[in-house]
Parts: C-alpha cells; sequence; structure tokens
C-alpha cells in the first residue's frame, strides 16, 4: 500500500481547546498537523501565525507541521515559522514575485518546502523547480474557508500531479486540501494523491462527540484507503 498520511486541517479545530483538539487527533492516528495560515489579503480571511506553531511545539506536538501559507508576500515570514518549528512551508505561487528563491529561501531555513496550486493554477509552475519541491499540495476548492465542497475537475489534476511526480523519480508528496470527506477520500486517493488533508471532515464530526470519535472518524478514513 502507498504510504498515506492524513492531515487534519486545524482551521475547523476548537481554537479555545487548540492543544488538546491536536493532541486528541494525534493519539487517534493522524499523521501530520494541516496549519492554515491566512492573511485577509491574497485571501479573505484571517487565521493563525507563527507564535500558534511555536505554542503548539511548547505545548509537546512533536508530529510534523504542515504550514500552508495563504499570504502575500511570503518570504518575509518563511524564518519566523522555520523558528517557531515549522516541518513543512507550501505557498501559493500568485504569492511569490521569485518562485525559485522563495523555494531555496524555506530549505536554507531547514524546512521541506512545497507549492499550493488553486483550482485555476497550472501545473506548468512546475517546470524549472521540480528539484526543489518536497510537496505539491493541489487545492480541490478556493483557499480561504474551511467547509466547502470538493471541486471534481481536481480529480484530472490529481492524475496529471501523480504523472509528473513519477516520471521525475523524485521523493515528492502529493497533497489534497479541500473538501475531502469519507465517501470522496478513496477516489482521490485513486487518483494518486497520498497526504489528505480535511479539516470539516474530521473535525466537525468530532466536535459532535466525545474524544473517541476522533478514532472513528480516522478508523473510517483508513478503512477507506485500505480498498485503494
Ligand atoms: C482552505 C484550507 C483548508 C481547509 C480545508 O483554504 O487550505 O486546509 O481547512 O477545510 P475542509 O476540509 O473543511 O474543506
Ligand atoms: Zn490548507
Amino acid at each position: 500500500m502507498t504510504d498515506f498520511a492524513i492531515a487534519p486541517s486545524i482551521l475547523s479545530a476548537d481554537f479555545a481547546r487548540l492543544g488538546e483538539e491536536v493532541d486528541n487527533v494525534l493519539a487517534s492516528g493522524a499523521d501530520i498537523v494541516h496549519f492554515d495560515v491566512m492573511d485577509n489579503h491574497y485571501v479573505p480571511n484571517l487565521t493563525i501565525g507563527p507564535l500558534v506553531c511555536d505554542a503548539l511545539r511548547n505545548h509537546g506536538v512533536t508530529a510534523p507541521i504542515d504550514v500552508h501559507l495563504m499570504v502575500k508576500p511570503v518570504d518575509r515570514i518563511i524564518p519566523d515559522f522555520a523558528k517557531a518549528g515549522a516541518s513543512y512551508i507550501t505557498f501559493h505561487p500568485e504569492a511569490s514575485e521569485h518562485i525559485d528563491r522563495t523555494l531555496g529561501l524555506i530549505k536554507e531555513q531547514g524546512c521541506k518546502s512545497g507549492l499550493v496550486f488553486n483550482p485555476s493554477t497550472p501545473l506548468s509552475h512546475l517546470d524549472y523547480v521540480l528539484d526543489k519541491v518536497d510537496m505539491i499540495l493541489l487545492m480541490s476548492v478556493n483557499p480561504g474557508f474551511g467547509g466547502q465542497s470538493f471541486i471534481p475537475a481536481t480529480l484530472g489534476k490529481l492524475r496529471q500531479a501523480r504523472k509528473i511526480i513519477d516520471d521525475s523519480g523524485l521523493d515528492i508528496r502529493l497533497e489534497i486540501d479541500g473538501g475531502v470527506k469519507v465517501d470522496n477520500i478513496g477516489e482521490i486517493a485513486a487518483a494518486g494523491a497520498d497526504t489528505f488533508v480535511a479539516g470539516s471532515g474530521i473535525f466537525s464530526f468530532a466536535q459532535s462527540g466525545d474524544a473517541n470519535t476522533y478514532d472513528t472518524i480516522l478508523g473510517q478514513f483508513r478503512k477507506e484507503l485500505a480498498k485503494v
């Protein structure tokens, strides 16, 4: 079986109990913490920054933290996230004037780097920089909010991205973000994704019950993935 990773997006967590929410979802088998950074400029919403990433590390979180930057400009904030304990830092090519330089900056800071593709952003931004990318993140919604519906055209784009990765022979993760639920994670995996962000699909479900509901929802995701 492919090495599938589940990355809950804390955007849908209860921010008043963030440390506990992250502990619980990791204890139930989540692999990566997906950390959505929004600036009310590149996207029309405002969320969390390096202080919160640092707070999770100080709380004792050791799992990889996958920082998804939806900010413009990106370069100034990258060293702050590296110091705050980010493992991956991904950004949108539209938000950087110099994509190659930004990828290099992330690596210099000791983090893994990634490019994020909005639903209408072409994969051609990968040309000439594929060897500097550790993660390709395809947005299956327009960025800015949790709880939106998966855009089906992303399945074809996933297949294209999977081919680019396989043809290159490089070790690059293929992450999907937006509208991932129990009823579509199987077809998303079959289309080539190996890393699955889910916000409302995990936290909104679990907020309706006790901590063990994380076991239930993650168990359902794993069951669907095991069929692929
Ligand atoms: C949207 C964010 C996503 C979001 C996904 O801009 O990048 O990570 O939290 O939320 P769901 O899983 O609810 O679509
Ligand atoms: Zn995200």
